[in-house]
């Protein structure tokens, strides 16, 4: 991110056809500007990318996206990670990673389950899919039911740190690792994390893997619904696949 230490400003700020207003001095804004009803344009997608490479995390409100939509829009942010099937069966999109507590049925997912157990792990700060081999770049988060109340998702700005960060070139490995868990230990401070509360179906959060690590905060997920639905964009760059070391 480009912000600075001794930014204290959240002034709006305007990137093209875009409002940004900052969550925070550091990171993090909610973004006004875009119709997602209709064809998003190529400018607008530019603009897009640049707010979010400013703020690391973008959050749009009330978007009205259906689970199409959303593919369709991720798609313009680049190639998508696919899964075919999730806890066991045939998924409708492949596109699309329930990261909420309800299953395809849209029945919550029953505690101490396997799947359960799985679904735990978003509750530590991660990049998504940090176990491939192919990192990726963009998360899009869309709200379809939102709980009453908990199950925001918070967000560490971490910059590289978060990005499949597994050992420090020149170290010795486990003095690396240490090293690398201090700092994780560091950047997720509750002061230097936000919190985002989704508001209502439509919500979409878009952020940046490899800029911040991210976490859901608990609700009731025995008696309340979080129905939340990921794409994620591989990352097309240079480093998609990590660094050899030397
Ligand atoms: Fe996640």
């Amino acid at each position: 991110m480009e912000s600075t230490s001794n930014e204290t400003t959240t002034a709006t700020v305007k990137i093209g056809s875009l409002t940004c207003r900052p969550l925070n001095p550091r990171f993090g804004a909610e973004i006004e500007g875009i119709d997602f009803s209709k064809p998003v344009t190529e400018q607008q997608i530019k603009d897009i990318i640049a707010a979010e490479n400013r703020f690391g995390v973008t959050v749009y409100r009330n978007t009205c996206m259906t689970e199409e939509l959303h593919i369709a829009f991720s798609r313009q942010l680049g190639e998508l990670e696919k899964v075919y099937q999730f806890n066991g069966r045939e998924v409708v999109h492949p596109e699309i990673y329930r990261a909420g507590n309800t299953d395809e049925d849209g029945n919550i997912i029953p505690a101490s389950s396997r799947h359960w157990w799985f679904t735990k792990g978003n509750a530590l700060w991660h990049a998504d899919s940090a176990y491939n081999h192919h990192r990726s770049k963009y998360s899009l988060l869309l709200a379809h039911i939102v709980p009453k109340e908990g199950g925001n998702t918070n967000y560490a700005d971490t910059l590289y740190l978060a990005s499949h960060a597994s050992e420090i070139i020149g170290m010795e490995r486990e003095e690396g690792l240490k090293l690398i868990r201090e700092l994780i230990d560091h950047c997720t401070q509750p002061k230097y994390t936000i919190s985002v509360k989704w508001q209502q179906t439509g919500d979409m959060i878009f952020w940046d893997n490899r800029q911040v690590m991210h976490r859901a905060t608990p609700f009731m997920d025995q008696m309340d619904v979080r129905d939340v639905r990921r794409t994620t964009v591989y990352d097309d760059g240079p480093e998609g696949y990590g660094i050899e070391v030397p």
